[in-house]
């Protein structure tokens, strides 16, 4: 059965069972700036989840675009993508685990209308219970009731069998379906210890997961039930498709098999892991494209950048030649024209413009790395997105200090915000020295304001261009000129006293107790790097939660001068202020 085969079928399947055909949503999220791109095909749904009534009705399916670039370094495994297709309905507080898992069964086993697999090698999880759900019988009892026998159902905890697109929002317990790949179990009895094992080497295969959301979260935590009991199902097109075409991997079945023999036949020196993953990036790329995203260096613009580099980056140790990959594209759109909106030649020419960027950078990234490795570097001058210094370094047997990298970088692009393009062009010594200078006297002039105007102001955020520091802080009222006048004159007198400015990385919880300064809202690992100046008496003048960079010596600063004070919202306060 053809991937296109199985798509009609399931969307078919729901259609005759009373429920509407969406088209796929865009990629990009039309309402919900908590994730960039759609992760699952109830995400747009999530509105009428939580209780908004739908126009088309209660019962929906559609077949919905995702994106997930999460694990980018997974890629080129069997399993992991970063564009797929899911298959997936929904009752809006309409039907819910009796006609659920029965159509789920029915679809999966029926050879008439569905994909026909044999019952006898199915083996389905559910819920076991915990403080915010009682065990699943009634999935368990429904199951059986289908034929499925006990041993081949298994209770799993949350971890594993409660379903939610992310802290807050609907969710609940799921219960999963797995398809024995080689049929080597067929009709015996499993342990529930060897059912996972299975899983994880694959010769289980998940299917298929049907979500009993009925429940909500928020920050994390389940806060109680939703106002309507709802379904939630989600079915990889790519994995059933493997499924039905007796394949270990998506990349050999009809919706990759044609584009990585294009790879292939292109490729002066094939690689398969490389070939894996221009295949997948080039797909998700064009789908990102087709959806209005355009490379740049902030949100998704950037995920587009990232994953078109990582391509190019394999493209160029493939050989492949531009006119190859350019069919390669091609082949893609080809492949899914029919279904979705794709303009081909506006993908290749975007492609094509940001890899000719990148080739320049890449070529003298590439020297940089031969003298040593510093991935920050690496990713501010020269554009390397950290996976490709990582696995650069993996071939070498170096070793990458990630969460290091993390750390400066988390710090970097709070610094350069506001929009410097420059950071992927090279000369950003430049730049940077401005700013760095700028962050540590934004270091200083907080620690000022705590001194001289009220030791209970807090940092609420912070930006930093070329030419000026702004700093919103809480505090109630204006912050009068004689205070002001004071604020700069402490900073500057700490400037001028040439105090060194020193990065440390200790355990979280030892910062915290040191009363470091923390960024509001921000969630901190375990290992945090603490930047502390101290004054000549060796007491503390500034001590903040931060992955730099700044400068080594306060002396390096320069004049500090305050620009503006002025509210910036209701009980908070912005200066802006510059060096001179
Ligand atoms: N929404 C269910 C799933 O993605 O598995």
């Amino acid at each position: 059965m053809t991937s296109s085969e199985i798509r009609k079928r399931f969307l078919d399947f729901f259609a005759k069972r009373g429920h509407a055909i969406l088209p796929s949503a865009s990629l990009v999220p039309e309402n919900d700036p908590s994730v960039l791109f759609n992760t699952a095909g109830m995400q747009p749904l999530v509105p009428y989840l939580m209780g908004q009534k739908h126009p088309l009705g209660a019962r929906l399916a559609s077949c919905q675009k995702c994106v997930r670039t999460g694990d980018l370094e997974d890629i080129g495994d069997n399993r992991h993508f970063s564009f797929f297709e899911m298959l997936g309905n929904w009752s809006l507080g309409d039907y819910f685990k009796q006609e659920a898992i029965s159509w789920s069964y029915e679809f999966l086993t029926s050879k008439e209308e569905g994909l026909g697999l044999d019952p006898a090698r199915l083996a389905v999880t559910l819920f076991e219970g915990d403080e915010n759900a009682p065990f699943d019988q009634e999935s368990k009892d429904i199951w059986m009731s289908l034929g499925i026998p006990e041993h081949r159902i298994f209770a799993l905890p949350a971890e594993d069998n409660w379903w939610s697109p992310g802290d807050n929002g609907p969710c609940g317990p799921c219960s999963e379906m797995f398809y024995d790949m080689n049929g080597d179990f067929l009709g015996q009895e499993i342990s529930k210890e060897s059912f996972v094992e299975q899983v994880k080497k694959e010769t289980f295969i998940e299917i298929w997961n049907d979500v009993f959301m009925e429940y909500e979260k928020k920050d994390g935590k389940v806060i109680g039930k939703l106002s309507q009991k709802n379904v939630d199902t989600g079915a990889g097109l790519e994995r059933i498709t493997a499924v039905m075409q007796g394949k270990n991997t998506a990349y050999d079945t009809d919706i990759l098999s044609g584009v990585m023999e294009m790879v292939k036949s292109g490729s002066v020196n094939y690689g398969e892991r490389s070939a894996r993953i221009i295949t997948d990036h080039l797909r998700t790329a064009t789908f990102m494209i087709a959806d209005g995203v355009f490379p740049s260096n902030k949100d998704r613009g950037y995920v587009l950048r990232r994953i078109i580099r990582r391509a190019a980056f394999r493209v160029g140790q493939l050989g492949l030649s531009q006119e190859s990959y350019t069919q390669v594209i091609s082949a893609i759109t080809e492949k899914y024209e029919s279904i979705y909106n794709i303009e081909k030649n506006k993908i290749s020419e975007i492609f094509n413009q940001e890899v000719t960027k990148f080739t320049k950078t890449l070529d003298a990234g590439l020297k940089e790395f031969e003298k040593g490795v510093d991935p920050f570097l690496l990713a501010t001058t020269y554009g390397f997105p950290i996976e490709l210094t990582e696995e650069l370094a993996k071939e070498k047997g170096i070793a990458i200090d990630r969460a290091d990298f993390d750390v400066k970088m988390k710090a970097h692009q709070d610094l350069s915000r506001s929009g410097s393009e420059q950071k992927f062009k090279g000369g950003l010594a430049n730049t940077n020295e401005a700013t760095v200078k700028l962050h540590t006297a934004h270091h200083l002039l907080l620690a000022a304001l705590q001194e001289v105007v009220d030791k209970n102001i807090h940092q609420r955020g912070s930006n930093i261009t070329e030419e000026r520091l702004r700093m919103d802080f809480s505090f109630d009222r204006k912050v009068t000129p004689e205070e002001l006048q004071k604020v700069e004159t402490l900073v500057n007198s700490w400037i001028e006293a040439k105090l060194p400015v020193v990065r440390r990385e200790m355990p979280r919880e030892e910062a915290e107790k040191l009363g470091a300064e923390m960024e509001f809202g921000a969630k901190y690992p375990d290992i945090v790097s603490v930047y502390t100046i101290q004054n000549t008496n060796d007491e503390y003048v500034s001590k903040e939660f931060c992955g730099g960079p700044h400068v080594t010596n306060t002396s390096e600063i320069g004049k500090f001068k305050i620009q503006k004070e002025e509210a910036s919202s209701a009980g908070v306060r912005r200066i802006k202020a510059v060096i001179e």
